[in-house]
């Protein structure tokens, strides 16, 4: 074969074997049979050896099957997989306590006690166990749907294969991890097998649990350290300390450094303690954890959106690196913020080779805060200058200072452009913001790609195939403007003379597979359509906010359609109230805000009044997200884009959280005066729990008011209205009393 012949060759067996991978892996579906694609296989290693020099930089002897994202199947996680805030300083931990105390109503001196335990720096395992026998591992994922790793954990020696005297339905959740002396050994092994080594030994460990190839796993020294749970049968115990134990006598790995604390002190104090034995323990910790011991009160605290409420992860404190800064560059993101992004010389930071970092905003690099305050002692940041940077767990690398005694002379004074760096339009910076932003709105191509590239993330349209990069390409290529565009690819580019399977890097079941993952998302639940519009203070949590207020999308375009003229009145009303501060200042007098702003309100269509009312009532919602939503619904470009991609979808219902059997689901309820037996955030949670709208307001839409003692005007109101109106207790017993059982772990 001649050298032409080989090299074409080459390529199609890159291409076909490509294509059966991904079939094969990412659809489970193969397309061709086992003997034929090992016989490509082979041939192509024929083929490179005859031609050493023309193997490809993307050869398929290299790969072991598809890439592991696409290659594992999924698993639903019976109860979400958390995450969990940071604290970062004494400070941050002493408001985790009050703030836990406050929520429960506790007072000061009542005892609350914790536990305090390493946080491991691996990646979290999800264990199932069915009447004693391990039947499932998953990864966390998204922590909704994870990958199904379970031929893999069946190889860690540290994960029990069988259990005695465990609940018939035991999951049991923990971090796996790889030792500092195993990670060295396993990277030596590497180098010496010409294989890639591994950045760290968390990087290792996950490398080396999702393999496609569980021989793999087995032969990599994998640890397992059990600190939590998901479903049970029966709970393990009544506390964090004593189901930890439980699982400890079951034989799961927990970490010994484990303590119960009853204070803040002790719980700096173990902190310190571990700070202290970090440096020996043989494996990598990133901080320690706190949990709330009690595990009703766990349950009575409940959760976030991805995170608990009742613990909290205290970080040690940030590496540290110094570097040259070469150059500032400008990114415009979604919303038209202009992002100075650090351009660095790399430098390893605790592992990790950095090369850019976040300037915040323009103030930030000349050296003041939000309030005008200086920091750096007012140093301001130039191209050229000296920097340290440092990184905290996994957030993007932030400079710390400035040396001033390396700046190279003739450095000058940063201007922050007042123009679009990306459109040309005025970059504008509105009072109180400490973000100059981009007005080209849609015309802006960087506020349109990153729009797009929110659009298909995970929390929103989540379209396998279609990533941050195919979105870039093919918005440069005039193939996707708008979100729309994405539902008539298939339709433009299916067939006819520009195919997307001819495209560099797609082939015939690559297109097939997108197309299908496309129309997979055509019908779709309407809190991830909000999501994904992108739009400005509208993020998961308000998005699922409205979706649960508004129930279907037609009913939500109407209301925020009908609330524009108040939205105006809105606007209209803080400028006047401004002016009459000003006016006011001026003349010596007090302001009259109350008959500024109702001047302004005056003669405005009631039904407007209504749906603005509506919308702002929406606990969590407020006036900034209702603005900003109404805006962009009042944009006639915007509108018509929002319009045309619902023209592509069904969009599902919004279905309350809750069985609906409560007797408060789709009942919106408001809450008044003191309550006692709970606090107000706790009443709201648990209420919305049974899937109840909670409003900040009493309007005629309101099903029950829930008034305690003191409770003022909003009685009143829902009286003249004939709104049903409660006790504490009456209400309690409605729902069927306080919480109880453990939650999750
Ligand atoms: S508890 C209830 N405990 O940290 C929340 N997590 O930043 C479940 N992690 O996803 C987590 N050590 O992968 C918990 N002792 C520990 C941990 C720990 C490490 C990881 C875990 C989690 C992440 C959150």
């Amino acid at each position: 074969m001649s050298r032409a012949d080989a090299k074409a060759r080459l390529a199609e067996l890159a291409a076909r074997l490509a294509d059966a991978n991904a079939a094969y892996h990412r659809n489970d579906a193969p397309e061709i049979s086992d003997a034929d694609y090992d016989a490509l296989k082979r041939e192509n290693a024929a083929l490179e050896a005859a031609f050493p020099d023309l193997k490809r930089a993307d050869s398929p002897s290299d790969q072991v099957g598809a890439p592991p994202a696409e290659g594992f199947s999924k698993i639903s996680h019976a109860q979400r997989m958390l995450s969990l805030g940071n604290a970062f300083d004494a400070g941050d931990v002493a408001e985790f306590v009050s703030f836990i105390r406050r929520y429960l109503g506790l007072d000061a001196d009542a005892p609350l006690a914790f536990t305090a335990e390493p946080k491991i720096d691996g990646l979290s395992l999800s264990l199932r166990y069915e009447a004693g026998v391990l039947v499932q591992a998953a990864t966390r994922g998204d922590g909704a749907v994870g990958e199904n790793v379970t031929a893999n954990a069946h190889t860690i020696a540290d994960i029990p294969e069988r259990l005695t005297g465990a609940p018939d339905v035991l999951e049991v959740r923990g971090e796996v991890y790889m030792s500092h002396a195993d990670f060295a050994a396993l990277n030596s092994r590497q180098a010496d097998a010409g294989e890639k080594t591994f950045a760290n030994p968390r990087n290792a460990a996950a490398g080396s649990l999702r393999q496609l190839d569980a021989g793999i796993t087995r032969a990599r020294p994998l640890r397992f350290f059990a600190y939590a749970w998901g479903e049970l049968s029966a709970p393990l115990a009544e506390t964090q300390s004593g189901a930890i134990a439980r699982l400890a006598a079951l034989g799961f790995q927990t970490n010994d450094l484990t303590r119960r604390c009853e204070n803040t002190e002790a719980l700096l104090a173990q902190y310190a303690m571990i700070e202290q034995a970090r440096a020996t323990l043989g494996y990598d910790i990133d901080g320690v954890v706190y949990k709330l011991d009690d595990l009703a009160l766990q349950a009575r605290l409940g959760l976030r959106s991805t995170t608990p409420r009742w613990a909290i992860a205290h970080k040690f404190p940030a590496e540290l690196a110094w570097t040259r800064l070469e150059k500032i560059e400008i990114q415009v993101g979604r919303t038209g913020a202009l992002s100075p992004v650090a351009r660095l010389t790399p430098v390893t930071v605790g592992g990790v080779v950095v090369s850019n970092a976040t300037l915040h905003n323009e103030d930030y690099i000349a050296g003041r805060d939000s309030k005008g305050n200086l920091i750096r002692d007012g140093k301001d940041i130039r191209e050229g200058d000296f920097v340290q940077v440092y990184r905290a767990g996994d957030v993007i690398p932030k400079l710390a200072d400035v040396d001033l005694s390396k700046r190279p002379e003739g450095a000058v004074l940063y201007v922050f452009p007042t123009t679009c760096p990306d459109c040309g339009s005025d970059a504008l910076r509105e009072e109180g913001d400490a973000v100059r932003r981009c007005t080209g709105g849609l015309i802006c191509p960087a506020q349109a790609v990153e729009k797009l590239k929110h659009f298909v993330s995970r929390a929103a349209f989540d379209i396998e195939g279609l990533g941050a990069k195919q979105v870039e390409q093919f918005h440069k290529d005039g193939w996707i403007a708008e979100p729309a565009d994405i539902f008539e690819l298939e339709a433009r580019y299916g067939t006819g003379l520009q195919q997307l399977k001819n495209r560099e890097g797609w082939g015939e079941t690559s297109a097939g597979n997108l197309f299908a993952a496309i129309n997979d998302k055509r019908h779709i639940p309407m809190a991830r359509v909000i999501f994904a519009l992108g739009i400005r203070h509208v993020g998961e949590v308000a998005a699922a906010d409205l979706a649960r207020h508004y129930v279907n999308w037609e009913g939500f375009l109407a209301a925020v359609d009908a609330a524009g003229p108040a939205a105006d009145r809105h606007r209209a009303a803080e400028d006047a109230v401004a002016a009459e501060r000003q006016r006011a200042a001026e003349e010596e007098r007090r302001p009259n805000l109350a008959a500024a702003r109702n001047a302004v309100w005056e003669g405005l269509d009631p039904a407007a009044l209504t749906a603005w009312e509506d919308l702002v009532g929406i606990d969590g919602i407020g006036a900034t997200v209702a603005l900003s939503l109404v805006t962009t619904f009042q944009q006639k470009r915007e509108r018509a884009s929002i319009r045309r991609l619902a023209s592509h979808l069904s969009v599902e219902d919004m279905t309350p959280r809750a069985a609906s059997d409560s007797p408060v689901a789709g009942k919106t309820v408001v809450f008044t005066g003191t309550l006692e037996k709970m606090t107000r955030a706790e009443a709201k949670a648990r209420a919305e729990g049974l899937g109840a709208k909670v409003a900040g307001s009493v309007s005629a839409k309101t099903d029950i008011l829930v008034a305690g003692p003191g409770a003022g005007s909003k009685a009143k109101k829902a009286a003249d209205l004939g709104v049903k109106t409660l006790d504490e207790d009456a209400w309690l017993a409605l729902i069927g009393g306080a919480p109880s059982g453990a939650g999750d772990g």
